[in-house]
């Protein structure tokens, strides 16, 4: 068996011989202690993604292995990447979750020109925050990401957390045909305007879940991230209590989460701190429970050997805050965005406008004159020709201008409202914002966020400052929506 570490899985690719950006830095020059170069190289590769391992998937890969290798910095150095498309076709790297500046963010047609086949783009910025992020491509994005592109930047704590053990696990969901090829039907109309390509193969560090030994009375920090295009995990924690101590990279106050299942949506991160027994059950199971009666085991774990302690230790879990400007709430514009269209929206926004939350004047913004008329069509779902829609249009298409321009440094409070009988991870690039209410309840802990997940009818109020100039993408991550028109750009002025 394997181990599930994400430093050994990983840790080996990432030392696996590959040629160092530094190595092809002019001759005599040595790199800055506080500078990491990387050289990463998207290509054909093959991937051992089902328990048979004489089966091999043919994948696209960073460097040949998926996930791709990681990179790990420590808070306030600089990365130096650069990007050596040897794919079939054009690509970019984004930096999920990074406060980075504009050019940097890997958005073609918006922060920079897509890399041709054969073509490179050195990617240069320093790290402003700790945590667990990633890195993919933002270019036919559903199938870059479908086919294994994508990979762990982990920024540490200048003052690391004091731990036994660290992990990293990505989660990945592929859909295989019989012969554990990828299916290629990338971008069906029917996982647009539904849940998004659902797969049936999950893979933890791109391999088939397997088993983790431990020991009684470890500590262990597990860094997760979902890498599934649509795919949302509802993660269950058999008696492991896990306790949360950062979201999407940003420290949070620790604790249990209420819920009994960890909801993790794609492109969502969460810290976890969990402390292995000492006493009682010696294996525990690690299941996705997202699908009613359809579970899938992520991780199993078998508690063996000497005791490493006689019980919990009483080390700090806080972790320092990352230096985020705090919005200014009372002095902040207020801006409103309603996501309409898919299958079955019609009857959400009929609620959500019977109950007021939706008025008129947002569904005359959204093109929608009379309730009546929009039945079953999903274009007056919509508002738009499209599948999906932001305040009744799709501005990747539509190209009419940003849906908010804000002024640099101003205060912005932000309601998303998910007019849809779907859910939506909603991500926002070069920002990270406060998750504030809930359907007007404040949210516990009040936690920084880059991807938030929007329940069918729900209004969630999130707010930043708009720090950082430029062009940003809030988009849903669950990629297909995205292709459906479910995409808006924020102008940093
Ligand atoms: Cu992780 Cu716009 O993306
Ligand atoms: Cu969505």
């Amino acid at each position: 068996g394997f181990l599930l570490g994400g430093a050994t899985v990983i840790g080996a690719a990432a030392t696996g011989g590959l040629p160092l950006w530094s190595s092809i830095a002019r001759a005599g020059e040595t790199p800055a202690p506080d500078i990491v170069d990387m050289l990463l190289r998207p290509g054909a590769s093959r991937a051992s993604l089902v328990s048979n391992p004489a089966i091999q998937t043919d994948v696209w890969a960073y460097n040949g292995t998926v996930p791709g290798p990681e990179i790990r910095i420590r808070q306030g150095q600089r990365l130096r990447a650069r990007l050596e498309n040897t794919l079939p076709q054009e690509t970019t790297i984004h930096w999920h979750g990074l406060r980075i500046p504009n050019a940097m963010d890997g958005v073609p047609g918006v922060t920079q020109d897509a890399v041709k086949p054969g073509g490179s783009f050195d990617y240069v910025f320093d790290l402003p925050d700790a945590g667990t992020y990633w890195y993919h491509p933002h270019a036919n994005t559903t199938e870059q990401l479908g086919r294994g592109l994508y990979g762990p930047l982990i920024v540490e704590e200048t003052d690391p957390l004091r731990v036994d053990r660290e992990l990293v696990w990505i989660l990945d969901d592929w859909r295989l045909d019989d012969a554990a090829m990828i299916d290629s039907g990338f971008n069906a109309m029917h996982d647009v305007s539904h849940a998004g390509r659902i797969g049936n193969v999950v893979t933890v560090n791109g391999l088939p879940p397997g088993e983790l030994v431990v020991r009684p009375g470890e500590r262990i920090r597990l860094r997760l991230l979902n890498a599934a295009n649509g795919r949302i995990f509802a993660l269950d924690f058999d008696e492991l209590a896990p306790t949360v101590i950062a979201m999407d990279g940003h420290p949070v106050t620790p604790h249990r989460d209420d819920a009994p299942l960890l909801l993790l949506g794609p492109g969502m991160r969460f810290d976890l701190v969990i402390d292995i027994p000492v006493k009682g059950k010696t294996s525990f199971a690690v299941m996705d429970r997202f699908y009613d009666g359809m579970e899938n085991r992520i991780a199993s774990l078998a508690v063996s050997g000497e005791a490493v302690r006689d019980g919990v230790p009483d080390w700090d879990m806080a972790l320092k805050p990352n230096p985020v400007p705090e919005p200014d709430l009372d002095q902040s514009t207020r801006h409103d965005l309603v996501y309409s269209g898919g299958m079955m929206g019609g009857m959400v926004l009929q609620q959500m406008t019977q109950s007021g939350h939706i008025t008129p004047e947002m569904l005359n913004r959204m093109g929608i004159e009379d309730m009546a008329g929009m039945g079953n069509m999903m274009r007056s779902m919509s508002g738009s020709g499209n599948v999906w829609a932001v305040n009744g249009r799709d501005p990747d298409r539509d190209g009419d201008g940003p849906l908010v321009t804000l002024e640099r440094g101003q205060s912005c409070r932000l309601t998303l409202m998910n007019a849809t009988a779907w859910l939506h991870p909603i991500h926002l690039h070069g920002h990270a914002f406060r998750l504030l209410a809930r359907n007007d309840a404040p949210v516990n802990h009040q936690p920084w966020l880059d991807t938030v997940l929007i329940k069918p009818g729900e209004r969630v109020e999130i707010a930043f400052v708009a720090d950082n100039p430029g062009d940003w993408l809030i988009h849903c991550h669950i990629l297909e929506h995205r292709v459906g028109g479910m995409s808006g750009i924020i102008r940093v002025l």
